[in-house]
C-alpha cells in the first residue's frame, strides 16, 4: 500500500513541470534559467517575450518537439549551439515544462494578461503537423523570423 504510494508519487513528480525541468533543462539553461551567456540561452524574461509574439507559441513547442539549430540573438548576444529534441517526452511533459519555464522565476508578472497555458493537445497536433517533422536547422531558420530583444 505505502509501496503503491510511493509508486504513484514519484510517477506524478516525474511528470512535473518543475522535476522535469531540473533534470533536463537546468544541466544547460541553468537552475533559474539564466542560460550562459554565448552558450545556452536564458529562459528568464525571455521565453514571455517569445509567446507575445504571433509564431512564439508555435516555436516554444517546436524547440521542445524537435530541437533547435542554428544562430540566434537573445538580449545582444549570438548563440550558435544545439538544442536538443525532446520528442521522445509525452505531450502532457512537453505541455508542463513549458508551462513551468514559463511561469518560474519571475516569468509569470512578465507573461501576458491574456496568456493561456500551452496543453498536451496543442503538444500533439504539432507532432503530427503533415506527417512531417520539421528538422533542427528548419526550426532554427523559421526562428530567425521571430523578433524578440
Ligand atoms: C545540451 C544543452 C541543452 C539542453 C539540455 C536543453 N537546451 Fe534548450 N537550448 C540549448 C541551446 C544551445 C539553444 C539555442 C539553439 C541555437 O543556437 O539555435 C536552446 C534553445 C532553447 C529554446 C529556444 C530559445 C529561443 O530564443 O529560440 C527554448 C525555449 C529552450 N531551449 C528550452 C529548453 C527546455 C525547456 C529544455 C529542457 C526540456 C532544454 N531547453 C534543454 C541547449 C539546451
Amino acid at each position: 500500500m505505502l509501496l503503491g504510494f510511493l509508486t504513484l508519487f514519484s510517477l506524478a513528480l516525474a511528470q512535473s513541470g518543475p522535476q522535469l525541468y531540473q533534470q533536463n533543462c537546468a544541466f544547460c539553461h541553468g537552475e533559474n534559467g539564466q542560460g550562459r551567456v554565448g552558450a545556452f540561452p536564458p529562459l528568464a524574461a525571455h521565453t514571455t517575450e517569445l509567446i507575445k509574439t504571433p509564431e512564439g507559441r508555435a516555436h516554444l513547442i517546436n524547440t521542445l518537439l524537435f530541437g533547435m539549430q542554428g544562430p540566434v540573438r537573445v538580449k545582444g548576444n549570438t548563440y550558435n549551439g544545439v538544442m536538443p529534441a525532446f520528442g521522445q517526452f509525452t505531450d502532457e511533459q512537453i505541455a508542463n515544462v513549458l508551462n513551468y519555464v514559463l511561469n518560474a522565476w519571475g516569468n509569470d508578472k512578465l507573461l501576458p494578461r491574456d496568456h493561456r497555458p500551452i496543453t498536451p493537445a496543442e503538444v500533439a497536433n504539432a507532432r503530427s503537423v503533415n506527417g512531417s517533422r520539421p528538422t533542427p536547422q528548419q526550426v532554427g531558420s523559421n526562428r530567425t523570423r521571430i523578433n524578440v530583444p
